[in-house]
């Protein structure tokens, strides 16, 4: 299977590796990125072949990768669908939920694989606290606290600028990075129901976002809370920390993919789950390939991105209204 590369940067990078790393019997065919620089810094490190245009990578390949910035992804996944092509489209999908719709239809119009990169969802440390959370001794769930702060992005570590874009981005901290929280708080505790929102911009770059605080009502009647936040604490990092509280169970993370996870319970029992325990969980990438080898459906899919930005544009539309609840 010849895989081809559209965009050539960090993500994109992430991914070669990751499929490198998951023995999957794959050859790395062409890497087009409007900066040829990077399309050929790429190719060295990888093996792919440098390309021009993003046809020639369409055409030579048998899977692509779409890891350009997000405003590009919607008319590379429409070429990529049009020529039947498996496809893993990075998060969010797109710089709205209309066009994120459209193209959940492309994908589904074409009988195409079509894979998300909402790569949490194959978290070890979040299925842990998922199971944690499902499990009858744990009782209700009562509440969550979710924290995610990232180094502010622009330049920050990712060496690129369409982040502070908002024609690129779509969006700040909450669609750029949080959407994969929106993700996980319904993959790992509940659907969410209403969300009621309020954003911050303190570094003045227009229609981006660096402070999102959201209430979140669940189904089955739990409240939660979520903190996005880009700052600039540059030795801090990243980091996300997540704490629920169930009728009989207190779970926490600190580590959204190695842990550690800790719990206690109203009879004295709990535990902790470090990274060894958690093991390194499932590949994205080598899913990806073996969905797309036998024509199947990958996981997590264009819908499930599509419910994320639901999500997101709820949380949007009440913070343009001062915090309103708004149902998703
Ligand atoms: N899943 C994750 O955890 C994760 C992490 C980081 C980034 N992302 C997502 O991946 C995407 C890329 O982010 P990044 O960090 O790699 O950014 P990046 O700036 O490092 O790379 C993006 C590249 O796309 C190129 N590009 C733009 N338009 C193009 C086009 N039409 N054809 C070819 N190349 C084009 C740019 O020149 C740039 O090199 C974004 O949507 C981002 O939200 C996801």
């Amino acid at each position: 299977m010849r895989i081809g590369f559209l965009g050539a940067g960090h993500i994109a990078t992430f991914h070669s590796k990751m499929l490198r790393a998951s023995g999957a019997d794959v050859v790395w065919a062409g890497v087009h990125d409007v900066d040829a620089a990077r399309s050929e810094a790429f190719a060295r490190a990888s093996g792919a072949t440098a390309c021009r245009t993003e046809d020639e990578v369409l055409d030579g390949a048998d899977a692509v990768y779409v890891c350009t910035w997000t405003s590009e992804h919607p008319r590379l996944v429409a070429a990529a669908a049009e020529r039947g092509l498996p496809l893993f489209c990075e998060k969010p999908l797109a710089t709205n939920l209309a066009d994120a719709r459209t193209m959940a239809e492309t994908v589904r119009a074409a009988g195409i694989t079509n894979q998300v990169g909402l790569v949490l969802r194959r978290s070890p440390a979040f299925l842990a606290v998922r199971d944690l959370v499902h499990d009858p001794a744990a009782g209700d769930l009562l509440t969550v606290v979710f924290r995610d702060d990232q180094w502010m992005p622009v330049p920050g570590a990712y060496g690129s600028t369409w982040r502070g874009d908002v024609a690129k981005a779509g969006g700040g901290t909450l669609l750029e990075h949080s959407i994969h929280d929106l993700d996980l708080l319904e993959a790992t505790l509940a659907p969410i129901v209403a969300v009621a929102a309020r954003s911050g911009n303190r570094h003045g770059m227009a229609g981006i976002e660096d402070l999102m605080v959201v209430t979140l009502d669940f189904v089955g009647g739990a409240t939660g809370t979520l903190t996005s936040i880009w700052h600039d604490i540059e030795p801090r990092g990243s980091l996300r920390r997540v704490e629920v509280f169930c009728e009989r169970r207190w779970v926490s993370l600190e580590h959204d993919w190695t842990g550690p996870v800790c719990w206690s319970d109203a009879d004295g029992g709990g535990g902790v789950l470090g990274e060894e325990a958690l093991g390194f969980g499932e590949n994205p990438d080598g899913a990806f390939v073996e969905a797309a080898r036998a024509q199947g459906r990958a996981w997590p899919d264009f819908d499930v991105g599509v419910r994320a930005h639901e999500v997101a544009d709820a949380i949007y539309r009440s913070a343009a209204a001062g915090g309103e609840r708004v149902t998703v």
